[in-house]
């Protein structure tokens, strides 16, 4: 089994790798049959995911190898197909970030061994994974509860969340400018799942959340058209104002890495609301479940 987009996974999928991330709580230490080793393919730059998976593996018992796409064969030519093919035989797991989901796929398609979505243009199912458990473990639940995400409303993060929230019952809020709309695929797949609202008005967007999210202005790949989306996205800070139109106990969500002053007010992240930081530490604890997870049903 992969796990190379949230869509693929079913409601009873996702609570199931929730339980498996409870259980941990009492066994931090659980170990995986045998020394697995994980492959960490990265094209792009990382911090939390990165460390995250390598601390998750060396907690479970295995190891990880860090593989950087540039000082790789890759950067030479060699084929994503080859490649998989040649990391299977030494690899249990790959998880890879890469530019194109189309990259991902093809390297799953010639990888003997599970492929996991450590982010690509177009999704994040890992960090969405980790987003809703922090969810459920701060409100005690998902369902019913709406989730806002404002500012960029097409990228990878907010997709995988739409993804992810509205399988688990959550209703989504995207507050994001004029003309600027949300994938029409991802918001098709979310709305056989739960309600989804589409807004350019910050008030009306942010009516009743229970948790505003937002994510970078400028997400890696874009830096070209950093000075435009930083002027496109402005209105759309995550600030004392926007907060003022949500419920009075709403929680602020940011996947990281955050731009104070670009996509959130630095009182707000570095605030009472902000859960942020328990966020960042619920990426270890379940990719830790997904690892177990994968190995139990591959
Ligand atoms: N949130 C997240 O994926 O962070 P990194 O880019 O640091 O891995
Ligand atoms: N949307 C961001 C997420 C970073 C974790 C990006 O792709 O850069």
């Amino acid at each position: 089994m992969n796990l190379l987009s949230a869509r693929d996974l079913s409601r009873k999928q996702i609570e199931e790798i929730f339980l498996v991330a409870d259980s941990l709580e009492h066994q931090k230490y659980f170990q995986l049959n045998g020394r697995k080793v994980l492959g960490l393919l990265f094209e792009k730059a990382s911090t939390r995911t990165r460390v995250s998976f390598e601390a998750a593996m060396a907690q479970l018992g295995g190891s990880s190898v860090y593989i950087d796409k540039s000082t790789s064969q890759l950067s030479r030519g060699e084929s994503i197909a080859d490649t998989a093919r040649v990391l299977s035989l030494y690899l249990d797991f790959v998880a890879a970030r890469l530019y194109r989901q189309e990259d991902l796929e093809e390297f799953a398609k010639h990888s003997k061994v599970p492929v996991i979505n450590a982010l690509t243009d177009v999704e994040h199912p890992t960090q969405a994974l980790a987003d809703v458990y922090t969810i459920r473990k701060v409100f005690g639940k998902v369902s019913g509860l709406r989730i806002a995400f404002v500012g960029d409303i097409k990228n990878n993060t907010c997709n995988s969340l739409m993804a992810v929230a509205t399988r688990m019952g959550a209703g989504m809020a995207l507050v994001g400018p004029k003309g600027y709309s949300p994938d029409a695929g991802f918001i098709k797949d979310a709305r056989k799942h739960g309600k989804v609202d589409i807004s350019n008005d910050m008030r009306k967007g942010l009516a009743g959340a229970d948790v505003i999210y937002t994510d970078t202005f400028v997400s890696m790949g874009m830096e070209k058209q950093a000075e435009k989306r930083r002027r496109l996205f402005r209105r759309y800070i995550v600030d004392d104002r926007a907060l003022s139109y949500a419920k009075r106990n709403c929680k602020v969500m940011h996947c990281l890495p955050a731009h104070r002053g670009e996509e959130i007010a630095a009182n707000v992240i570095d605030g009472g609301r902000s859960i942020v930081w328990q966020q960042a530490l619920n990426k270890l604890v379940i990719e830790k479940a997904i690892l177990i997870y994968l190995s139990r049903n591959s």
